[in-house]
């Protein structure tokens, strides 16, 4: 009886795990400080030095998907604040406020009352500012100026080139890049250690190869791995990201090359089944491997290129999938024959 008890209170145990797990770990292991954010270098460094200051200019940080700008924001308003850095801080998303009427509202309210802890000025966070349009973007300079004694702007965006000129000129710009191999490798792992996950080399390579650089994706998808299994296997990350490992393509190639149309369609069947891939993710995921196919000679690469460039268009177009894999798979079966 006491043994049942015992085990009874042992089974509540999991239902906290699964608590945590409701939380997203891309939340959990935000870096809080500037000096924790990974790769990034040199803008780490600026960073690091305006947050020793507590002073800097209106900042726009540019750069692809989950690669640290908003968690940029986030540490250096914390790094020049403290705990309390959210009475000084501003956060909206420039696609919830289309309407530039409610950031001004928003803006002249905050920026009324004096800063919090007798700091000099509060900050506005802007984040994906290249959803603005052109107007409200003109709008905004105006505001930046009229605002500059009390608030410094940080704005947030995918694409430069989408924030107008006058804008980019008000601001220190800083550029993200995709993150490097190793850095995704090192922060994957350093979560998983932290979650009591079991994460060897090749599933860390795994994780590393379907982010392509961006941590958000690359952590996201070690979550949802590690809801199925506390030892995560290099096969368990392409199950459940929706990407097919590089043998896999390989063989289809091979099978291309070998075995004729009819194997080839077959085996590009099993893939997408077995991987839940999608046309496109097939075209793209096959793009990548292409060049490391020591098989297939430079000019059938240049060939194989155009082929698939023009397959994914036809398909973003609407093109029915299967139709258009298997003329992708009639071409590569006369081409590499
Ligand atoms: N350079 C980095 N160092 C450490 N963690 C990172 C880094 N970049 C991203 N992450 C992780 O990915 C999550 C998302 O990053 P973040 O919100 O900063 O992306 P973002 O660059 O603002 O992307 P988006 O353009 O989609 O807004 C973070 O919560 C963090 O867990
Ligand atoms: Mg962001």
């Amino acid at each position: 009886m006491g043994q049942i008890m015992m085990k009874a209170k042992v089974q509540v145990r999991p239902c906290m795990t699964l608590e945590c797990m409701s939380e997203l770990w891309v939340e959990r292991h935000r870096p809080r400080t500037v000096g924790d954010i990974r790769g990034q270098g040199s803008v780490v460094q600026r960073l690091s030095s305006y947050a020793k200051l507590a002073d800097f200019p209106h900042l726009l940080f540019a750069g692809p998907p989950g690669t640290g700008k908003t968690t940029a924001a986030m540490a250096l308003t914390r790094d020049v604040y403290g705990p309390d850095f959210r009475n000084n801080l501003l956060e909206m998303n420039a696609s919830d406020e289309r309407k530039l009427e409610s950031i001004r509202t928003k803006v002249k309210q905050f920026a009324r009352t004096a800063p919090y802890g007798g700091a000099e000025f509060k900050i506005i966070f802007l984040d994906e500012a290249d959803a603005l349009t052109h107007d409200a973007q003109g709008a905004l300079r105006r505001i930046m100026e009229q605002y500059a004694q009390t608030c410094r702007f940080i704005l947030s965006c995918n694409y430069s080139s989408k924030i107008i000129e006058p804008i980019q000129s008000r601001c220190a710009v800083f550029r993200f890049r995709p993150l490097a191999d190793i850095e995704v490798s090192d922060q994957v792992k350093a979560v998983a250690k932290a979650e009591g996950i079991g994460l060897d080399d090749e599933a860390a390579e795994a994780l590393v190869r379907i982010s392509q650089g961006d941590l958000r994706k690359a952590i996201t998808a070690l979550q949802v791995a590690a809801a199925l299994e506390k030892n995560i296997s290099r096969n368990l990350i392409y199950e459940t990201s929706a990407t097919a490992p590089p043998e896999s393509l390989h063989q289809y190639l091979m099978a291309c090359r070998q075995d004729g149309f009819h194997a080839a369609r077959r085996r590009l069947r099993e893939l997408l089944d077995k991987y839940g891939l999608a046309g496109t993710d097939f075209v793209n995921q096959l793009h990548r491997e292409l060049y490391g196919a020591d098989f297939l000679s430079e000019n059938q690469k240049l060939e194989l290129t155009e082929m698939m460039a023009e397959i994914d268009f036809r398909l973003v177009e609407g093109g029915g999938e299967a139709i258009q894999l298997d003329a992708l798979t009639a071409r590569l079966s006369k081409l590499l024959s």
